[in-house]
């Protein structure tokens, strides 16, 4: 069997690929795609079979794509180009008669009211039409916090616009293995995944954690979500990125990231990564 990875340059699609060879696949039996091959060269050099493949150009596609049975569609970067790009991949996807794709959507994409589920829920539409489909809905990552651990830690506060939202965050390690489970057995094809890490949190938790593990009061500082926006903008955040971030917190604020369904933990067969491991192994870095 074959399992195409795209997008497995980025930080969900490496820890896939690692994932997926840890469960025994052979790397030979794994496409790793990117736009650019020579970012995952350490993959070839490990005998994983590496191609090119650009969403954007789809010419590049059915090379990318033949002789694939499974494969992982991971979202693509750009909100405004995302569906364009999905649509293009899933066609390259039916012409190479790939059996089963699995996507990498968003926690409740069908109901969120985020500007993010938009992209993601018209592109589950779109693929549930053409092929057999796995979708694999994932929540925030732990790792969007934990990424800021150095400026929180700088400056004491925590800030966003999730009020007193609930968030189901996990590692990128986590989701990715999970996707890994998906790919590799059998019987997931017309399911639906709400994958979210098993211990939810305020960011009000989250700062205590981060105070816990690190000895520095952080305080959590909730603002208007344009306030937010303009905070991110501020620090170098793009405009566009901004909004969409602060969209998802207002949309935390409403429990849109929470989920109790318990499909991620099922999926990899143990917890999930709790928010003080991941902070206390960031700090660590
Ligand atoms: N759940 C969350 O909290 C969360 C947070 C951020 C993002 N996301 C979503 O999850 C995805 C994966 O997350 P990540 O952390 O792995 O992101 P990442 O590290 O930024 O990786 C993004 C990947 O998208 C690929 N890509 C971009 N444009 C492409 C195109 N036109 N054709 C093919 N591939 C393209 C890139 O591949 P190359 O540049 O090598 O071609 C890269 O590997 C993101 O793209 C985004 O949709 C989720």
């Amino acid at each position: 069997m074959s399992i195409v990875v795209t997008a497995a340059s980025g930080q969900l699609g490496r820890l896939t690929v690692e994932a997926l060879l840890a469960r025994g696949v052979p790397a030979a039996g794994i496409i790793a795609t990117s736009r650019d091959v020579t970012t995952i060269k350490d993959f070839a050099d490990r005998g994983v079979d590496v191609r090119r493949a650009d969403f954007a150009e789809p010419d590049t596609l059915p090379a990318a794509f033949a002789g694939a049975d499974r494969l992982l569609l991971i979202s693509t970067t750009t909100p405004s180009e995302r569906v364009a790009n999905h649509r293009r991949a899933i066609d390259a996807a039916v012409a190479a008669g790939v059996q089963l794709v699995a996507f990498t959507s968003m926690l409740r994409a069908d109901t969120s009211t985020t500007i993010l589920a938009r992209t993601h829920h018209a592109t589950e539409a779109y693929l549930c039409e053409r092929l057999p489909s796995v979708m694999l809905r994932n929540g925030w990552y732990l790792e969007n916090y934990t990424a800021q651990l150095p400026q929180v830690l700088q400056s004491g506060v925590l800030a966003g616009a999730a009020g007193p939202g609930r968030i189901s965050a996990a590692t990128r390690a986590d989701y990715a293995d999970a996707a890994a489970v998906v790919l590799t057995t059998d019987g997931h094809a017309g399911t639906t995944y709400e994958l979210g890490g098993d211990h939810a949190f305020t960011l009000t938790e989250l700062a205590a954690a981060i105070s816990a593990a690190s000895g520095k009061r952080i305080e959590y500082t909730d603002l208007p979500v344009d306030a937010f926006a303009r905070l991110l903008t501020g620090v170098g955040v793009p405009a566009a990125l901004a909004d969409v971030l602060a969209d998802a917190d207002r949309a935390m604020s409403r429990d849109e990231l929470y989920t109790d369904s318990g499909d991620l933990r099922r999926l990899i067969g143990r917890p999930t990564t709790t928010p003080a491991e991941a902070i206390a192994a960031a700090l660590q870095v």
